[in-house]
C-alpha cells in the first residue's frame, strides 16, 4: 500500500496507527493501610501492562504521566522515570526516552492518550506508556480538603468543600433550566452501583458485598454535602494507579505481535473552559460538547449510534448528565428523563428476576460498566484511566459478567477541574 503523509512524503506499508496493547489498573480504598508510594503502584501496573503487551521497558520510547495530588512532584513523568530507573535502560538500549507531564486535571489520562497517539503517528515513536497514580484515599479529610480546595476557595469564591460546591452551581442551573430532578441525579448512583456490583475490583463490590446496587432511598438518606449533592453522589476517594501501553502497528508487525482486532485510537478531541463556573451560571459553551464534536469528526464523522460503550466522566451526577447530552446519547435537556427511563428498566428487570439479561438488552445503559468514579473508585486524576481500561475490556470482549454484546467502538470522555478541561477519545478494533 502507498500513501501520502501530511508533509507530502510518500510512504509504503501500513498507515501508522496507535494500538493499545497493555492496560492495567489497581484501586484501593486507602484510609486504613499505610499508603503505597505512587512509584510503587506505577511499577506494579507498568510491569503488568508490559507483560500483557509482550513488551518490556527496553521497548519504551515515551512516558507520559499526570500529576498526583497527594505526592505533588515537580515534573511527574521525569520523577517517575527517574525513580523507576527507566533512563538507565534507555541509555543501555541507545533508545532515547521522552518524558512528558500532562496537566488537564481529571481529563489528563485522555489528553495523555491523545499525546501518545501524536508521538506515535507523527514523531515516529514506537512504544509509549501512559501512567497515573494517586493516594487521595489514604489522606485524612483535612489534608485532602486543604489541597483540593486550595485554588477554588481563593479564586472561585466557593465555600469548602469547593469542588462539590462548584459542581452544585451547575447542578442547580441544570435543574432550574431543564427540569432535571433531584431523584434523577440520585438514580445515576443507582445505575452506576448496579454496574460496579458486577466488577470484582470496584470499591462498591468490596464494601457492599452481596448487594445488587445502591437503592434510591439509600442515596436519598446519604448525608448532604451541598444543597444538591449528597456523600454518595461524590467521586469516591481512593488510592490507585493505572498504565496503558500504546505502540505503533508497524512496530508490532515487525515484532510479530500484531493481530487483527487489536484496540486502536480512531479519533480524539479536546477543549477547555474556565477553571470554575461563574457565580451566576449561563448557557456558555460547554467544553465537553466541543471535544465530542472534534472526536466524532476525527473518527470519520461518527455519531452516538456508532458507539457501543460510553465511558463518561462522573465525578458528580451532573458531570455524567451533561456528558450524556454532549455525547448524543440523548438530546440537550433530556438526560434526566433518559436516566429515569434507564433506572425504571433496571428496576423492572430486577423485579422480574432478569437482571442478568439486562446487558443483552441493546438499549440498556451502555455507560461506565465498571461503575465510574462514583462506585468504582476515584484516585484524583487516575479515574479516566479506568474508563479507558473498561473500554478496552469491552472491545476485547473480556468484560466478564458485564459484557456489552458485540462491542465494536467505545468512546471515553474525561473532565478536568470543574468542567474546565475536556478530552475525548474513540477506540475501535482494528480491521
Ligand atoms: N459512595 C459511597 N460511599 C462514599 C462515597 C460514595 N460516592 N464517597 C465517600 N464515601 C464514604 C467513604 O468511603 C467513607 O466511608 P469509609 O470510611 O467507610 O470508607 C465515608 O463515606 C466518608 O467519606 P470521606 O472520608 O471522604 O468523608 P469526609 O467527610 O472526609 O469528606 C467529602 C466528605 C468532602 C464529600 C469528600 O469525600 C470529598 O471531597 N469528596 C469528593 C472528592 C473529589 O472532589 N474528587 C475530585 C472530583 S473532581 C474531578 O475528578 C476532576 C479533577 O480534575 C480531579
Amino acid at each position: 500500500m502507498v500513501f501520502h503523509t501530511l508533509a507530502g512524503k510518500v510512504v509504503t506499508g501500513l498507515p501508522r496507527q496507535a494500538v493499545i496493547v497493555g492496560a492495567k489498573g489497581l484501586v484501593r480504598r486507602g484510609r486504613t493501610s499505610k499508603p503505597s508510594s505512587t512509584t510503587d503502584m506505577i511499577r506494579q501496573v507498568l510491569t503488568d501492562a508490559l507483560e500483557e503487551s509482550n513488551l518490556s521497558t527496553r521497548d519504551l520510547e515515551g512516558l507520559i504521566a499526570v500529576p498526583s495530588l497527594q505526592e505533588n512532584h515537580f515534573m511527574e513523568a521525569h520523577y517517575q522515570a527517574t525513580s523507576l530507573d527507566l533512563f538507565s535502560t534507555s541509555i543501555e538500549e541507545d533508545r532515547p526516552l521522552r518524558c512528558k507531564t500532562i496537566d488537564t486535571g481529571g481529563a489528563g489520562p485522555v489528553s495523555a492518550v491523545l499525546e501518545a497517539q501524536r508521538m506515535i503517528q507523527h514523531e515516529g515513536l514506537e512504544c509509549v506508556a501512559v501512567v497515573a497514580a494517586d493516594c487521595v484515599g489514604s489522606m485524612d479529610s483535612t489534608s485532602f480538603l486543604a489541597k483540593a480546595d486550595e485554588i477554588f476557595l481563593k479564586h472561585g469564591k466557593l465555600p469548602s468543600p469547593a469542588i462539590p460546591n462548584g459542581y452544585d452551581r451547575v447542578t442547580k442551573y441544570q435543574m432550574e433550566t431543564f427540569g432535571l430532578t433531584r431523584d434523577q441525579l440520585r438514580m445515576v448512583v443507582c445505575l452506576q452501583s448496579f454496574h460496579a456490583g458486577k466488577h470484582k475490583d470496584s470499591l462498591f463490590y468490596h464494601k457492599e458485598k452481596g448487594k445488587a446496587y445502591s437503592s434510591l432511598l439509600e442515596v436519598k438518606e446519604s448525608p448532604s454535602v451541598t444543597p444538591n449533592i449528597s456523600l454518595m453522589e461524590c467521586a469516591r476517594r481512593a488510592d490507585g494507579a493505572a498504565c496503558l501501553i500504546l505502540s505503533s502497528n508497524r512496530y508490532l508487525k515487525r515484532r510479530g505481535l500484531y493481530e487483527k482486532g487489536m484496540v486502536t485510537v480512531i479519533g480524539t478531541g479536546e477543549s477547555s473552559g474556565p477553571l470554575f463556573p461563574p457565580e451566576v451560571m449561563n448557557e456558555t459553551p460547554f467544553s465537553c460538547e466541543e471535544a465530542m464534536v472534534y472526536a466524532y469528526e476525527a473518527a470519520g464523522n461518527l455519531t452516538a449510534d456508532d458507539i457501543d460503550f460510553f465511558g463518561l466522566y462522573d465525578c458528580f451526577p451532573i458531570c455524567l448528565v451533561r456528558a450524556l447530552e454532549a455525547s448524543g446519547l440523548c438530546s440537550k435537556g433530556t438526560a434526566g428523563d433518559y436516566i429515569e427511563s434507564q433506572y425504571t428498566r433496571m428496576m423492572k428487570a430486577m423485579g422480574d428476576g432478569k437482571e442478568d439479561q439486562l446487558l443483552e438488552d441493546p438499549d440498556f445503559f451502555p455507560v461506565n460498566t465498571h461503575g465510574g468514579l462514583l462506585c468504582y473508585g476515584a484516585p484524583w486524576e487516575v479515574p479516566a484511566m479506568y474508563h479507558i481500561i473498561e473500554a478496552i475490556h469491552q472491545l476485547r470482549g473480556n468484560a466478564h459478567g458485564r459484557q456489552i454484546e458485540n462491542c465494536r467502538r467505545a468512546l471515553v470522555y474525561a473532565n478536568g477541574g470543574i468542567f474546565s478541561a475536556s478530552a475525548v477519545a474513540i477506540f475501535a478494533k482494528s480491521l
